[in-house]
């Protein structure tokens, strides 16, 4: 016979809202089946970082669905630390364009969207967080509740100028001999990776979607943070993930062939 192992908090928290998930049908998950399958397949076999654009913008309702999807992209604790910020005055855009370097993308692009990431705000969207659970009919477990009101400020609290991280550290290096547990975030460097992965997941999502309406997207790392911030008025916490291009390709937008490293490089199993 086989025992399970004892539940640690975190995990039996997880666990009763798994099962609260399984047990309702939600009606949104009703027709999830693809209606196109091979749609979103030829979404990703077709996008390409494209560096030349043809300049044309794009109409308002595109760019808002577009802004509408990437926010269902998958977040971390659902806490969706990021902020899409589309740069339409003209003035501000020439001033992104060369907070981006003058790259062609950014130069041709037909909008341009920062997707900044906000680890400081994790505190303010875990409130918001809880107000979505508690508008929700029927209200969901209470194990629902102290997951955000307590494993996610013990998870991505550090404590001023990280205090807190010793304690943490020792508690999840010490505690791990004796259950499986999430070894971070521990420090404020931990929290701003959590929020990037998040932040990134948007980015794709953005870029696969603008697949669906025929539109090309080149993501650029390369920017000056501190100037974009300051077009953008962002505060100091607050962090550029990355800028998005967006537009139609020129039948030249694309540098050159798809290069991806041997499979074996890449992909394990185990
Ligand atoms: C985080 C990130 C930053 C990038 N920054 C730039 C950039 O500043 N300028 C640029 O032209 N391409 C940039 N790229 C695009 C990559 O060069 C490109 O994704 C890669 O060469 C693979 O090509 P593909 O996207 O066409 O498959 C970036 C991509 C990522 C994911």
């Amino acid at each position: 016979m086989t025992t399970e192992p004892k539940a640690s908090g975190l995990t039996s928290v997880l666990n009763d809202m798994n099962a609260a998930n399984s047990n309702n049908s939600h009606q949104e998950f009703q027709g999830r089946t693809l209606a196109h399958p091979d749609g979103l397949k030829q979404a990703i076999l077709t996008r390409r970082s494209v560096r030349i654009f043809d300049g044309q913008r794009i109409t308002d309702a595109t760019m808002r669905e577009l802004l509408d999807l990437t926010t269902l992209a998958p977040s971390s604790s659902n806490l969706q630390p990021w902020e899409l910020h589309w740069v339409k005055s003209a003035d501000k855009k020439s001033r992104l364009i060369e907070a981006c370097l003058s790259q062609p993308a950014a130069k041709t692009s037909g909008e341009l969207v920062v997707i900044v990431t906000r680890p400081d705000l994790w505190k303010r969207n875990t409130g918001l967080m809880i107000d979505l659970l508690n508008q929700m009919t029927p209200p969901p477990p209470s194990g629902v509740f102290t997951y955000y009101k307590k494993l996610v400020p013990a998870s991505l609290m550090t404590g001023i100028g990280g205090a807190f991280v010793p304690f943490k550290w020792l508690l999840t290096r010490v505690g791990r001999y004796f259950r499986p547990m999430p070894q971070g975030p521990l420090g404020y460097a931990d929290v701003r990776l959590w929020a990037h992965k998040s932040t990134a997941l948007a980015a794709q999502t953005m870029m696969l979607s603008a697949r669906a309406f025929d539109l090309d997207t080149c993501p650029m790392e390369g920017f000056d943070e501190w100037r974009v911030k300051s077009i953008l008025g962002l505060p100091c916490k607050a962090e550029v993930s990355m800028v998005v291009a967006i537009g139609k390709s020129m039948p030249n937008g694309i540098y050159g062939p798809r290069l991806r490293f041997d499979k074996k490089l890449v992909q394990f199993e185990h």
